[in-house]
């Protein structure tokens, strides 16, 4: 048995492939750190969506048709919004999702994808006594989201510091959300229905809701009296039981680059620099503490951690880090759905019974 599916192979695919020994990520052709430096959202999309559906395929007509689209699900989706507001945003944004037909005469993937935006900015500010903004189709996707959370524009080096963390998550081999979306598109659903699933999946600690935590971590080792308070308060988690939030990964043996690639935007960034010197700090003790527990299992930096600064960074509440990671992620989910859908096989794997059979009765040799 092999609870975790480690090493199984479910699909074959373009998109990304994930290398944990030479902590290599590529996605779609070019490493992580290549398209980190350049590539915009639009540009990324247009990559993992090529070939797997006819609608728009340059960058250029992707950003056109992804503002039509957020004017077309605020049309639908903000007079609901009202109702969505006692939730907490990520679960706003599975129910919102969830409101939307997975046969809407608009591209699914487009649909999903200008949604998430929409949804987030809609419900924190319906959520807080404030009145949605609308969407600007001529505005780009990241930055529309920004004017719409804040109600006015971003500046354009906050705007680029949100688009290459959202470009860097966009898409990560066959991870929990993933595999959930590839699960759902291979019972031919649909593709909205396939990103209610992976929202669902991401939301848990274990995979997109470290984030969050990572700053509680910060912001509560900070207040216990910092520098100092680092070592045995990391100590003292551990030995609770805990896992320290933004460290370990299924895959990587060594660090994973992504880190790095946010560490370096955050670096970029003037209001970057409040937590980093901290947070490398902390780090860096995180690191040796997992070292000294697990001596014969590398456990390094995951994405979380430099996540979590540079979207605090940005001037995200921690409370929207998971939902704007799945305003990245979204990308990966769908074209991971279309490629599913398209393989025609259903994902149906097997378990093995331990319980009780009536008399005379053999379990099978063939698990199913
Ligand atoms: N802190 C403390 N101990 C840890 C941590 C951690 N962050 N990560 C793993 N361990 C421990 C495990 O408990 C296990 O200990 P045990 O053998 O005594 O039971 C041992 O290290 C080996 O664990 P792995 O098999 O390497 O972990 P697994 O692959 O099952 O889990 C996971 C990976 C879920 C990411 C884990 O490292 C974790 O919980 N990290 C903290 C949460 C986190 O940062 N999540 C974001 C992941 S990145 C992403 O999904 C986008």
């Amino acid at each position: 048995m092999n609870a975790g599916l480690e090493g199984v192979v479910a699909a074959e695919t373009r998109l990304s492939m994930v290398d944990g020994e030479a902590a290599r990520l590529v996605i779609a052709g070019e490493t992580v750190e290549t398209l980190a430096a350049r590539a915009r959202f639009a540009e990324i999309a247009s990559r993992l969506w090529r070939g797997l559906t006819p609608a728009a395929q340059e960058p250029a007509d992707i950003e056109a048709a992804l503002g039509e689209a957020r004017i077309h699900v605020a049309a639908e989706l903000l007079p609901q919004m009202r109702a969505l507001a006692p939730l907490s945003p990520i679960e706003a944004l599975r129910a919102g999702i969830a409101l939307l037909p997975d046969d809407a005469p608009m591209p699914p993937h487009l649909l999903a994808s200008a949604a998430i935006p929409v949804i987030i900015a809609a419900h924190w500010r319906t959520s807080r006594g404030r009145k949605p903004v609308l969407p600007r189709p001529g505005a780009t996707h990241v930055a529309d989201f920004l004017r719409m959370l804040d109600g006015r524009d971003a500046e354009p080096e906050i705007v680029r510091a949100l688009e290459t963390y959202l470009v860097t998550v966009s898409d990560h081999g066959m991870n929990a959300s993933t595999f959930a979306a590839r699960v759902v598109a291979s019972t031919a659903a649909g593709v909205i229905s396939s990103v209610v699933a992976a929202i669902c999946a991401l939301k848990g600690p274990l995979h997109g809701g470290a984030p969050g935590p990572v700053l509680d971590m910060l912001d509560e080792i900070a207040a216990s009296g910092g520098a100092d308070a680092i070592r045995p308060w990391l100590e003292a988690r551990m030995a609770g039981g805990e896992r320290l939030m933004g460290f370990g990964h299924r895959i990587y043996r060594r660090r994973d680059p992504r880190a790095d690639v946010l560490k370096t935007v955050v670096r970029g960034l003037g209001t970057g620099h409040r937590r980093l010197a901290f947070a490398a700090e902390v780090e860096a003790t995180a690191l040796a503490i997992l070292g000294e527990r697990y001596p014969d299992r590398r456990l390094d930096t995951n994405v979380e951690f430099y996540t979590a600064i540079l979207l605090d960074a940005v001037g995200l509440d921690r409370a929207l880090f998971t939902p704007a990671f799945a305003m990245g992620r979204v990308l990966g989910w769908t074209a991971h759905a279309l490629e599913q859908a398209a393989t025609g096989r259903l994902i149906r794997p097997a378990s093995h019974y331990v319980g009780s059979l009536p008399d005379g009765m053999e379990a099978p040799l063939v698990p199913a």
